[in-house]
């Protein structure tokens, strides 16, 4: 078939109608068609319908059987490993939450991150909600320019909330925590945390792992050497 794009002998128009023939329940055997009906539910004409059960047909993904009012249509074997196929993709797009592969380089922050974490009213909760008392600092990474634009993807995954608090001089912002492994050159580290703060202006060339050991030691890491943080589903 002309036109067909990456699906096999078919396009994608052709393969709507094998799904809605299958949602009729042609992958089981024989149901009745009529153009008219299939061309309502297409937003096509008759004709066009038509062509693209014969489509079907032609691919060997459909039999037809042609008879005074419509047809006896079934979806051959082919036709539903092409089915499958699809349904592949989609379980790839929505049940692999996968994972996010962050690459940067180690670097010094100003010292700031030993304050933030020892405060007692975040690091209460890193222990409630994390199950551990993090080593008091932050380890920063300077993420690549790819990864500073597929950072973005942590969001669709699930954090765990890190709430805002106050004391007499002044409040402190909520923040996600992501569970993610750091991988090194010679080892890796699971079971740490990335730590984002909610406030929309922080900077997002880096990125700041807390962790219950001090993550420099662990796994040998110097200033601009190269990481990968592997943002994961709690
Ligand atoms: O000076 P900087 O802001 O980078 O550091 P910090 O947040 O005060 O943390 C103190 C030191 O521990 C830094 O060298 C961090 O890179 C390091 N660190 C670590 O190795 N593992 C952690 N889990 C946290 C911090």
């Amino acid at each position: 078939m002309s036109g067909a794009t990456g699906t096999g002998d078919v396009g994608y128009d052709e393969l709507a109608v094998l799904k809605l023939l299958a949602l009729d329940g042609a992958h089981r055997g024989e149901v009745k068609v009529s153009c008219g009906d299939l061309a309502g539910r297409l937003d096509a004409s008759s004709q066009t319908a038509s062509r693209r059960l014969q489509a079907l047909e032609d691919a060997g993904y459909a039999t037809r059987d042609l008879v005074s009012d419509g047809q006896w249509v079934a979806v051959t074997e082919d036709g539903q490993a092409a089915l499958e196929r699809e349904y592949e993709d989609y379980r790839r797009i929505f049940d692999d939450p996968g994972e996010l592969a962050l690459d940067g380089t180690v670097t010094s922050g100003m010292g700031e991150g030993r304050h933030y974490i020892s405060l007692p009213g975040y690091n209460r909760q890193f222990v409630e909600k994390l199950g551990y008392d993090p080593y008091p600092g932050t380890l920063n990474v300077d993420l690549t320019k790819e990864s500073q634009r597929a950072r973005s993807a942590m969001q669709s995954l699930t954090g765990v909330d890190i709430e805002g608090w106050e004391d007499e001089e002044r409040t402190y912002g909520p923040a996600t925590c992501y569970r993610c492994t750091v991988l090194a050159d010679d080892a890796d580290f699971a079971g740490a945390h990335v730590i984002v703060p909610d406030r929309t202006h922080h900077d997002e060339s880096q990125l700041e792992v807390i962790a219950p050991e001090k993550l420099r030691d662990e796994l040998g890491l110097l200033d601009d050497d190269e990481v990968t943080i592997r943002v994961e589903e709690q």
